[in-house]
């Protein structure tokens, strides 16, 4: 049996959500635009949903734009309050660390004449709200940064940024809360104005995800079509989907587990913070989930190579850098030394891992530690 530990580039979906989605498609697969009787029990079951997850993210007024996942409902974000607040400026901030589609919805927005400004990181990965004071403006309309990063796990000053922002402008504030959702309390309602979501990092189904916003703070729509989802959001609404969405955050909150999670993610810390050949990259206060270490003088293929032939599944970096064999924006702003950014993996649990796991990736780490070692011994002896 392998042992999958890459859980926040995806998750295992819970039995109960997958029961969810094949009933809800068997009962409810008319479209939920029909009027006929089918139509509108699928209707009920979307509007249902909707319900469920304002209310379980703890303010039922809010709007749930359901998307196809997190990067839609990023470039939802980005792009369509861009648009929809023009009229009041062009500048927006972001950070140097957010994910692709964040990053390339703000380049996009750049093209397009808006002025974009990228808050740097400290070496833990924080941006900091003194930057934040500086770099703001009167015709700052849109500011987006994120919870939890996905790379090394840093959680941002949301409650410091959100008042900086507040005491000097009328800039909306937007949060991509992907990795945060089931691992930490979302800053949402209280610090932030909107934030994406995306059910396959918690258990849930891939094609799924949402833009969740406080009622009259809705975006301009980015695509065009029947008008679903009041007018933002047009296509056929996934009411299965979206039902099984709900489950699945349902489930979260129930099954969370982060003293599991903080358990392994300190063992896997003290394993290895003697070793000179490891840097770790995860900051000691991260996210609990995230644990992300570099090895010096070899690529993070290599490890994850050999973590796969151990029965072991990690990533580099992140999966979506994982491919381009390019040092990643993340490893890059938090300063990782030249002869170590190229060796990084991240490990990632979740609620289907084990204690017996983290002793079989412990006792791997070190084995691949010493023939490191060995591996550097004997190229000096050459
Ligand atoms: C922080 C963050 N934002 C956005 C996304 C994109 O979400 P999705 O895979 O649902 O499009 C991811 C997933 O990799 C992520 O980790």
């Amino acid at each position: 049996m392998m042992i999958y530990l890459d859980n926040s580039a995806s998750t295992i979906p819970e039995e109960e959500v997958l029961r969810t989605f094949a009933q809800a498609n068997r009962t409810y697969y008319a479209n939920p635009a029909s009027l006929h009787q089918a139509g509108n029990k699928a209707e009920q079951l979307l509007e249902s949903a909707r319900k469920q997850i304002a209310t379980l993210l703890g303010d039922s007024e809010s709007t749930v734009i359901f998307t196809s996942g997190g990067t839609e409902a990023n470039n939802l974000a980005i792009i369509g309050y861009a648009k929809s607040l023009k009229h009041r400026g062009n500048h927006i901030i972001t950070t140097v660390i957010e994910h692709d589609s964040i990053r390339n919805a703000c380049l996009h927005l750049k093209t397009e004449g808006f002025e974009i400004d990228f808050l740097s990181v400290n070496e833990a990965g924080e941006v900091s709200p003194e930057e934040l004071k500086e770099k703001i403006r009167k015709d700052t309309i849109l500011v987006s940064i994120m919870h939890v990063n996905n790379e090394i796990g840093t959680i941002q000053p949301i409650e410091a940024c959100s008042k900086v922002i507040r005491e000097h402008s009328r800039a909306l504030f937007h949060s991509d809360c992907v990795q945060s959702l089931g691992k930490l309390e979302l800053p949402y309602p209280e610090w932030v104005d909107a934030v994406t979501l995306s059910a396959h990092k918690i258990h849930g189904l891939k094609g799924t995800g949402c833009l969740l916003t406080k009622k009259f703070n809705e975006p301009e729509a980015i695509s065009f079509g029947g008008g679903q989802e009041r007018g933002i959001r047009s296509g056929t609404a996934n009411a299965p989907g979206s039902a099984a969405f709900a489950k699945a955050i349902r489930l979260i909150i129930e099954r969370k587990n982060i003293s599991a999670y903080r358990r392994w993610n300190t063992r896997l810390r003290k394993a290895v913070e003697d070793e000179n050949l490891v840097r770790i990259c995860s900051p000691i206060e991260g996210a609990p989930h995230i644990f992300a270490v570099a090895f010096k003088g070899i690529t993070g293929e290599v490890a994850v190579n050999y973590f796969q032939e151990q029965g072991i599944m990690v990533s580099t970096s992140s999966a979506c850098s994982s491919k381009t064999n390019k040092v990643s924006p993340v490893i890059q702003a938090i300063r990782v030394p030249d002869d170590y950014r190229r060796g990084v993996i991240r490990i990632s649990f979740g609620n289907m891992n084990t204690d017996q796991e983290i002793d079989t990736i412990t006792r791997v780490i070190k084995e691949f530690i010493e023939i490191i070692k060995k591996g550097m011994k004997q190229h000096d002896m050459e």
